[in-house]
């Protein structure tokens, strides 16, 4: 059974699997086919996902678009988010929280999505240029005119959190890399939530896929998938070694749960981190049948030291 939470400071009501769509960008995943990726929507949504996360930059707008294809008459049941504040043109990526982008990047992401709303607006990256205070006013503006129901932050940390402290209440979200792959933002993660009373959602919560037990030591990339690069920490060096020792534990308790290993990743984070909503890209229907097995359980409390222990960084 999928599990629902509502996003603080609002009345977003979603699911705590949420689909991710960076994959759906078609771009740096190696092979992706639009029509797989349209069917793992439809499954999606039959197990009661009803939460999907894309961004403006993800395949210069081909996650968006095909996003909005796949939900079609299913738009207003579920809760849309995506992000701007990431400027790709020319060879260069630039960070830009101007209004006049802001307005920009919005209209182009209304169109390729085929809504006329986006429910929750993140800042993708803070450009530490425009002032706060004029994104959020900007952002208000917009939520006013009906375009954006809520805004959310991501990739923020504690350095982050004085300059956010007279917005709280307003922003409902935040988002940071985390998974039994990454537990560094941990500590942030908590006291970001915490303090500014924020709903916290993890990204790349199967560690770039490497928590899905289906990767080995030997296992190499073609050079048109981001992680046979190094910066792709999880599947490299003496990072990828240890991850697997996760992925052992992972597999032994996923045996006695009957479920699938993926789950158990995903469900070491709702358990963890209370309150949390779980991100996890996927190409194809199958994954997203798997990831679903994360919901409606819960690890005990001996599970969740192992794993503790197994994945302290
Ligand atoms: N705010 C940010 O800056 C930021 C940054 C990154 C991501 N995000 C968001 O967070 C989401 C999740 O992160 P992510 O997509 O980067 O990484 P992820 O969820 O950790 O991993 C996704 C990849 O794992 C594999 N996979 C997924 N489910 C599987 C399953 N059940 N069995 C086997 N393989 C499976 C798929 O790739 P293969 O089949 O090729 O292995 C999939 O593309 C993104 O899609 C995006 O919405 C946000």
């Amino acid at each position: 059974m999928m599990e629902y939470i509502t996003l603080k400071n609002s009345d977003l009501k979603v699911s705590r699997i949420c689909m991710g769509g960076c994959p759906m960008g078609g771009y740096g995943w190696g092979a992706v086919q639009e029509s797989e990726l349209i069917d793992a929507v439809h499954t999606a949504l039959e197990k009661g996902i009803t939460f999907f996360d894309t961004a403006d930059t993800y395949g210069l707008g081909q996650s968006e678009m095909t996003l909005g294809k796949a939900l079609g008459i299913h738009r207003k049941d579920v809760v849309v988010a995506s992000k701007f504040g990431v400027r790709v043109g020319g060879g260069k990526t630039i960070y830009d929280n101007r209004p006049e982008w802001i307005q920009e990047a919005l209209y182009a992401s209304l169109k390729r999505l085929g809504t006329d709303y986006i429910d929750l607006y993140q800042i993708h990256y803070r450009d530490n240029v425009t002032p706060i205070n004029i994104v959020v006013e900007t952002l208000e503006d917009l939520k006013k005119k009906g375009y954006i129901r809520y805004y959310g932050l991501s990739n923020i940390h504690q350095r982050d959190v004085q300059e956010l402290f007279p917005y709280v209440g307003k922003f409902v979200s935040f988002q940071d890399e985390y998974s039994l792959a990454c537990r560094k933002n941990e500590a942030d993660m908590r006291m970001i939530s915490d303090q500014l009373q924020l709903t916290p959602l993890t990204w790349g919560s199967l560690g770039q896929g490497i928590l899905t037990g289906k990767y080995d030591k030997n296992t190499v990339f073609d050079s048109n998938d981001r992680r046979s690069k190094d910066v792709y920490v999880n599947f490299h060096g003496q990072k990828l070694l240890k991850n697997l020792e996760i992925v052992e534990v992972l597999k032994k308790i996923a045996g006695e749960h009957k479920k699938t290993v993926a789950a158990v990743a995903i469900r070491f984070i709702l358990d963890y981190l209370p309150g949390s909503v779980v991100l996890c890209g996927a190409k194809r229907p199958n994954q997203i049948l798997s990831n679903a097995e994360g919901a409606g359980w819960n690890l005990n409390q001996d599970e969740i030291k192992l794993l503790e222990a197994i994945s302290a960084e």
